[in-house]
């Protein structure tokens, strides 16, 4: 485990604070380190029109997107209610827009996990399939 996974997922935890989820009560927070080294985080966003929810990785990687970021080298989620908070399919498509094999950090309860975003989405949509 390195400094910079520990300080991401710590990122992350403290996002999921900020959750807004009266619906699910489930809080997720994501830490996403861009190449630039800055860490953009983000909480999930729930609505009473439940199909508007947001995921808390993708208000991370949005915020990062909308400040003309285009590189993610590392992402950690933390769910406090999970074991390991593993992110949603449409999160991992999203991710793959704006990085390569990077690892991805899982959080919960049960501590961290690392994979590489081709072990959690094998195969992504991506420009060459257009
Ligand atoms: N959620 C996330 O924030 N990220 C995921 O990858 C999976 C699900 C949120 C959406 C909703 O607010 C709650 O978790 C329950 O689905």
């Amino acid at each position: 485990m390195t400094d910079d996974m520990d300080a991401l997922v710590a990122a992350a935890a403290e996002a999921s604070k900020n959750s807004y989820s009266p619906y699910s009560g489930f809080k997720v927070g994501a830490a996403a380190l861009t190449e630039s080294g800055d860490v953009y985080t983000g909480t999930n966003i729930e609505n009473a029109s439940y199909g508007a929810t947001m995921c808390a990785e993708r208000v991370a990687i949005f915020k990062a997107a909308s400040d003309g970021m285009r590189r993610i080298v590392a992402l950690a989620v933390y769910g406090g209610g999970a074991d390991y908070a593993y992110p949603c399919g449409m999160c991992l498509q999203v991710l793959s827009e704006f990085a390569g094999d990077i690892s991805v950090y899982v959080a919960g309860k049960a501590g961290v996990k690392r994979y590489a975003l081709s072990e959690l989405l094998p195969h992504p949509f991506d420009k060459s399939k257009l």
